[in-house]
């Protein structure tokens, strides 16, 4: 039988660093990745024939869990009447339509195979649209690896960035202005030294890719009235957050908050895919039709709005709307979250939560971070150890401390509790 080492060790002879996307490899908490044979409902079984709680969910898709029948038969059927056709289908047309049901900032919305698909074309609809090149986007958010999406902060706030990787041009970076996240005069002051001249506004609304840190009510506020001030556009990506901390995603939780609220330009993924490739931007009808074949902004894509993953997000979509699904889901992330956060304190641990919906994150400190030099302040090593201590006794949390995790609507009472037990012993071991 192949193990998790010897998988491992195969895997980086013929894959850069033996993984098809970095934080796989388990290089922020160290030791091997498990190698993960097949899953069902809240379980993944490894290479060696361990089995997890999965709070990854394949980083968000996994919102009904592993092997849904209604997914799987979908699915099945889609694959059947053909994987691919390069031209229009009645399915890509109606998921369009579920999407749009459930999220009234969007009028029209096209269909892409990934989240940074999603963004790059977001961005670039954003320029065309405005015609303007200089974007903003926050520190610790992520929106994939789009060149002039992959920048740090320059050396004064208003002024533009740097690259993050090798590869990307320098003049790229230069239109992007990268900003602390839920600093309200930074951005102010970003405004008044670009006037007029910012094509987009780029944010994760609730960020889950510095473990979760939430957009303060606030600082949302004032960023939607500076965005239509000056004409440039809110772009929200929904990629982590969309139909996942709540149905109409993060955009409904802060019209709640924000009478009116609405962001210009949405870009989702993960759970509209259910687990197959497939992402969307969207945004009013006026901006949508910037794109090509009707405007001037170029996109496309051969697999594009393909069958199965259309099926496959299609049957996702039909169980997450039905009514009651989203408050049992927030139920049992609340019941997760509580308890560790009880756990903690029982252990004398500094501890802190958030979640919303089906998202949730945990940090190693006693107040939670506001921005993302605040997340990497937290207790690093602490974090290592309760995540090797948890995944020894079967629990499958992200491995690195800026991760968000994820509950699904197969995780059950159950499955909390035994979390539960295993965080008793990982606190108590720390
Ligand atoms: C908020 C956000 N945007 C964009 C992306 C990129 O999506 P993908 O990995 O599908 O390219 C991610 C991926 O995790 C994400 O979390």
């Amino acid at each position: 039988m192949s193990t998790n080492a010897s998988l491992f060790e195969r895997a980086q002879r013929v894959i850069p660093g033996g993984v098809n996307s970095p934080v796989r490899a388990f290089r922020a908490v160290g030791g091997t990745p498990r190698f993960i044979a097949r899953a069902q409902g809240a379980y993944l079984w490894d290479a060696e024939g361990r089995k997890y709680i999965d709070y990854i969910g394949s980083w968000g898709p996994m919102i009904l869990g592993h092997g849904h029948p209604a997914v799987l038969e979908a699915v099945t059927r889609a694959a059947q009447e053909g994987l691919s056709f390069g031209a229009p289908t009645e399915r890509e047309v109606e998921l369009a339509e579920a999407i749009l049901a459930q999220v009234p900032s969007m009028q029209q919305v096209r269909l892409v195979s990934s989240g940074t698909e999603a963004g790059m074309s977001a961005l670039r609809l954003a320029r065309g649209a405005t015609g303007r090149s200089n974007i903003v986007k926050f520190e610790g958010c992520y929106h994939g690896h789009a060149d002039a999406l992959l920048v740090k902060a320059g050396s004064g706030l208003a002024t533009f960035g740097h690259p993050t990787s090798a590869g990307v041009p320098p003049e790229v970076a230069q239109h992007t202005i990268v900003l602390p996240y839920n600093d309200t005069a930074a951005l102010e002051a970003a405004f008044d030294a670009h006037p007029r001249e910012l094509a987009c506004v780029m944010i994760e609304p609730i960020a889950g890719n510095m473990n979760f840190v939430r957009a303060q009510v606030p600082f949302m506020k004032r960023l939607r009235e500076l965005c239509t001030r000056d004409g440039t556009l809110l772009v929200f990506d929904e990629v982590m957050t969309g139909f996942r901390v709540a149905l109409g995603g993060a955009q409904s939780v802060y019209a709640r908050a924000i009478p009116g609220f609405a962001p210009d330009v949405s870009v989702f993924g993960k759970v509209i895919g259910g687990g197959m490739p497939l992402a969307a931007f969207g945004g009013s009808r006026d901006v949508m039709s910037q794109l090509a074949p009707l405007g001037p902004v170029y996109q496309a894509g051969t697999l594009s709005g393909n069958p199965v993953a259309t099926a496959c997000g299609l049957a996702t979509l039909r169980e997450i709307a039905k009514p009651g699904f989203f408050d049992a889901l927030a139920a049992r992330t609340d019941a997760l979250l509580d308890g560790l956060a009880a756990e903690a304190q029982a252990h004398g641990v500094p501890f802190s939560v958030d979640h919303e919906g089906g998202m949730f994150g945990f940090f190693f400190a006693a107040d939670l971070p506001q921005h993302y030099t605040a997340v990497m302040a937290t207790d690093k090593e602490r974090f290592n150890r309760f995540f090797h201590a948890m995944l020894e006794r079967g629990v499958y949390l992200a491995p690195a401390l800026y991760e968000a995790g994820f509950v699904s609507a197969a995780h059950g009472a159950g499955d909390i509790d035994a979390t539960l037990s295993a965080a008793r012993e990982a606190f108590a071991a720390l």
